[in-house]
C-alpha cells in the first residue's frame, strides 16, 4: 500500500528552510528540529497531506495534532484566546508550551488534524530552524514527533531517518534538540487543564497564572497514553456502519461506488475506494452530512487495511 520515496538529508543551511516550505506547498512530508523533539510536518491546511502524514506514521490512530505557526498573531487568526491564553501566550512563547483553544471561524487547520474537534492545539517554537520554516512558508504546519507510531520521540535526525526513510520527503538535520521532551499542553477552553506535562514545568505555569491549573479526569480529556485521547467529535446522528443498503431518509457516507438507493444526502469518502482520499474527508464529511439534518447516516464498509484501521477506529467512536 505505502509508496516508497526518496527521502533527503540536508542540514540547517542557508537554503532549509526554503527547501522545506516548497515540500509543504507541495503536500509533502518534512522532518524538522524543533527545541522539545523532531517533528513531522505537513501543511494544515492540506487534508490529503495530513492524511499521508497518519500514514506514513504507521498504525494511524488520527490523534489530533498540533498546529506550529509563526507567532501569536498568527496563532490568533486560528485559535480564540481568553485571558489565561493570553497570559500563558505572552510569557511562554516561542517555546515548549502547546495551548488548546476554540478555534477560530477563520482557523484553516483541517478537520483531520484537529480529529473534527472545535478545539485546536497550536503552538509557537522557539528553534531558529522551526522559525524560519514556519516564516518561509507563512502557514500553519501540524507537526506529531518524527517517530513511527508506537516508537519514541526523536531527538536527533538519525532517529528520525532510522524510522522513517523511504516514508517521508526531506529530513532537516538541526543536531542534538534542546529540551528533550515534548511541550506541556495545556487547555484553556474554560478553567486552564493540565492535559499533558512537558517541557515547562507545571509550577511555571501556576505561577504565571497565579493559580493551580486542573488536571484532566481520566474519564474526559487526559492523554490515557501520549497522543491518546477520549474526547473525540461525535456527531448528533446515529451512525450506522457497515451499511449494505439505505433507506430514503438517511444520509449516507459513501466510500467507492455508492449503494443503490435515494438517500436525502450522500457524500463519497472517496470514489475510487483510495484510503488517503478517504482520510481526508473524514471529519468533514461526517460534519456536513450530520449538519443536513438527518436522524441517521449511513456508512459503507470501509476495509481495515492502511489507514482504513483509523478510519475505522473513528467511525466506531461515533457510532457509540
Ligand atoms: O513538543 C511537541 O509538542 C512535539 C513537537 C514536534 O512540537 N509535538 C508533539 O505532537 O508532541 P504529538 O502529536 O505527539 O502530540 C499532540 C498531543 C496529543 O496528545 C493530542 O492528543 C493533543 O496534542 N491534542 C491535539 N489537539 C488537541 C485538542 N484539540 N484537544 C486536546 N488535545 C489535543
Ligand atoms: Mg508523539
Amino acid at each position: 500500500m505505502d509508496v516508497a520515496l526518496t527521502t533527503r538529508l540536508i542540514g540547517t543551511g542557508p537554503r532549509a528552510a526554503a527547501e522545506a516550505a516548497d515540500h509543504l506547498r507541495a503536500g509533502g512530508l518534512i522532518a524538522f528540529p524543533t527545541e522539545t523533539v523532531y517533528g513531522l510536518g505537513a501543511d494544515a491546511a492540506n487534508a490529503g497531506a495530513v492524511a499521508r502524514l497518519y500514514q506514513a506514521k504507521g498504525r494511524p490512530a488520527f490523534n489530533p495534532l498540533i498546529a506550529h505557526v509563526v507567532d501569536l498573531a498568527a496563532a490568533r487568526d486560528r485559535a480564540v484566546f481568553n485571558p489565561d491564553a493570553m497570559r500563558l501566550a505572552e510569557a511562554f512563547w516561542p517555546g515548549p508550551l502547546t495551548l488548546v483553544l476554540p478555534k477560530t471561524r477563520a482557523c484553516d487547520v483541517t478537520a483531520l488534524a484537529t480529529a473534527g474537534l472545535d478545539s485546536v492545539a497550536i503552538r509557537v517554537p522557539r528553534h531558529p530552524f522551526a522559525h524560519a520554516m514556519l516564516r518561509a512558508f507563512g502557514g500553519a504546519v501540524v507537526a506529531p514527533s518524527a517517530n513511527r507510531s508506537g516508537h519514541v520521540s526523536p531527538t536527533t535526525a538519525a532517529h528520525v531517518l532510522a524510522d522513517l526513510d523511504s516514508r517521508i520527503n526531506l529530513i532537516v538535520d538541526g543536531g542534538g534538540v534542546d529540551v528533550g521532551v515534548e511541550s506541556t499542553i495545556v487547555a484553556c477552553l474554560d478553567t486552564p487543564t493540565l492535559l499533558r506535562p512537558g517541557g515547562v514545568a507545571r509550577e511555571t505555569i501556576e505561577a504565571v497564572l497565579g493559580h493551580p491549573l486542573a488536571i484532566a479526569t481520566s474519564d474526559s480529556e487526559r492523554p490515557r497514553a501520549p497522543g491518546m485521547l477520549t474526547s473525540h467529535y461525535a456527531p448528533r446522528a446515529l451512525v450506522r456502519l457497515d451499511a449494505i443498503t439505505v433507506a430514503p431518509r438517511e444520509a449516507l457516507l459513501a466510500f467507492g461506488p455508492p449503494l443503490a438507493g435515494r438517500p436525502r444526502a450522500m457524500l463519497n469518502l472517496s470514489p475510487s475506494g483510495d484510503l488517503v482520499e478517504a482520510a481526508a474527508h473524514l471529519f468533514g464529511h461526517l460534519r456536513q452530512l450530520d449538519a443536513d439534518g438527518a436522524a441517521t447516516i449511513a456508512v459503507m464498509p470501509i476495509p481495515h487495511y492502511g489507514l482504513g484501521e483509523a478510519i475505522n477506529d473513528r467511525l466506531r467512536r461515533a457510532a457509540a
